[in-house]
């Protein structure tokens, strides 16, 4: 069995810092794949100063000996993803025979990014989406209505269809949305927008699961970049406030199509805080100004909607259960450095409630509402981190931060990130 298959996963509400690790990691290894979600993601990575926000081709492909996958568990906005092609076609190296898209990865269509709108505001608890059209493309996948990129390879077959497609959804949409209907665009203009994007993905696609079981079986290294964070996971999430996909490490081997026993690592990633953007539980959300400065210090707005994300302190119970769900076997700690100015810093170790007990974690609103945290509080370093390269040379108090969160979670610390660039990282 091949022993060189690593996962990347998020242990939070996304947002942890994926990008920049996973750009680090693949400097060793020859593919790259996304597994799960769409250009919902916004994974940035800052080289050389320059900065990167990668929103569906995996995050490795600046480097030029790395070739990237999108998986057969993707939903994809071919305009996002022609776009993306075009400027790392034009500023970074050709894709042509790097880039490998599953010829069962799911469409995106102007109608579901209208559903997803449409439906945040018909909703009397939004979900705060990233309005990009996943739910509603997953939910058509689910239903078994959805066209598969890989009809794009036969374009005559592929515009016969979504012809259909535009005619059933338009039925739908005037349906749903009555009086309400905005403007829709003419489905003339969906068929020539497609046929032109079919046209530029056409040399991609690919039946990635040859490629995919022929990679393990040449024991070739392979990193499984995950997208969105664990607790942002359909099944296991803070449902309904979660994404429509599999984010964890099980989302990989349903996404790509590969066996769980080929994956060997699992790199789970933490903020040294936690952040959350849209709605939803948030036990250890800090109100009022200070969780205002940990925003403006860590830079805390979306890579995709720029929206400002909710910044809490570190919630260990939430991390234990994460870290359970994926089997990490190392974790990467990043933002360390947003930390800095604090005079200490609480850390939430665990629950006060009266309606869940021990280590459960709450599953209802009604249950997540009766949640109390308890922190221990932990003492400052008060000065920069940002050139620090080893372990040793951290503060005492950074490294005893550090060791607090490896003890109660029992699994080593292997990365501590001090700063978006590439360069601004520790590794033991
Ligand atoms: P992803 O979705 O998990 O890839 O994370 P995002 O790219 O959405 O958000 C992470 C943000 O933090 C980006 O702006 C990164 O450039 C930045 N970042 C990553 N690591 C560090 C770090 O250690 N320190 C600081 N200050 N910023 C970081
Ligand atoms: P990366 O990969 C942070 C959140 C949205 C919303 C919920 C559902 O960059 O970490 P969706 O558009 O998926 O239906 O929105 O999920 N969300 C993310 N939050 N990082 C992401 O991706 C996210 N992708 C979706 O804000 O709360
Ligand atoms: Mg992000």
């Amino acid at each position: 069995m091949n022993q060189k298959v690593i996962g990347v996963v998020g242990l939070q509400w996304g947002d942890e810092g994926k990008g920049k690790l996973v750009h680090r990691l693949s400097s060793q290894v020859d593919y790259i794949a996304r597994f799960n979600g769409g250009n919902n993601a916004g994974h940035t990575i800052v080289r050389d100063g320059k900065q990167y926000i990668f929103h569906l081709l995996p995050s490795g492909l600046l480097h030029r000996h790395t070739k990237g996958i999108i998986g057969a568990g993707t939903v994809i906005n071919p305009e996002v993803l022609c776009h993306e092609i075009d400027v790392i076609n034009q500023t970074v190296q050709t894709l042509q025979n790097k880039l490998f898209i599953s010829s069962r990865a799911h469409l995106i269509f102007p109608w579901h990014i209208w559903q997803d709108q449409l439906a945040e505001k018909q909703r009397s608890n939004p979900i705060g989406t990233t309005n990009r059209g996943n739910g509603p493309a997953y939910t058509d996948k689910v239903s078994r209505d959805n066209i598969r990129i890989g009809e794009m390879s036969y374009l005559d077959y592929f515009l016969e269809h979504l012809s259909r497609k535009i005619d059933e959804a338009f039925a739908w949409y005037k349906l749903i949305a009555g009086d309400h209907a905005v403007a829709l665009p003419l489905k003339e203009t969906i068929l020539s927008d497609y046929a032109r994007f079919a046209t530029q993905l056409s040399p991609y696609i690919t039946d990635d699961s040859i490629l995919i079981q022929s990679l393990l079986a040449n024991q070739q290294t392979l990193l499984l970049e995950g997208a969105q964070g664990a607790l942002l996971d359909l099944d296991h999430g803070t449902y309904p406030y979660v994404t429509s996909s599999s984010t964890t490490i099980g989302g990989a081997c349903t996404g790509l199509g590969i066996p769980p026993q080929a994956i060997s690592r699992v790199v789970g990633i933490t903020k040294a805080y936690i952040t959350r953007v849209g709605e939803g539980p948030f036990p250890t959300e800090i109100p009022g100004a200070l969780g205002e400065v940990i925003r403006k210090k860590g830079g805390e707005y979306g890579a995709t909607t720029g929206r400002p994300r909710r910044c809490g302190w570190l919630d260990l119970p939430l991390l234990k259960q994460t870290i359970r769900w994926n089997g990490v076997t190392e974790l990467s700690i990043m933002k360390l450095d947003v930390l800095d100015e604090l005079e200490e810093i609480p850390v939430c170790t665990e629950y006060a409630s009266d309606l869940i007990q021990g280590e459960r974690l709450p599953t209802f609103e009604l249950e997540w509402k009766s949640v109390k945290p308890i922190y221990t509080t932990l003492p400052g370093w008060k000065t920069s981190l940002s050139a620090v390269r080893k372990f040793e040379d951290l503060p005492s108090q950074a490294r005893a931060y550090i060791d607090f969160i490896e003890k109660r979670m029992s699994v080593p610390v292997t990365t501590i990130s001090v700063g978006p660039d590439d360069k601004e990282t520790i590794v033991r």
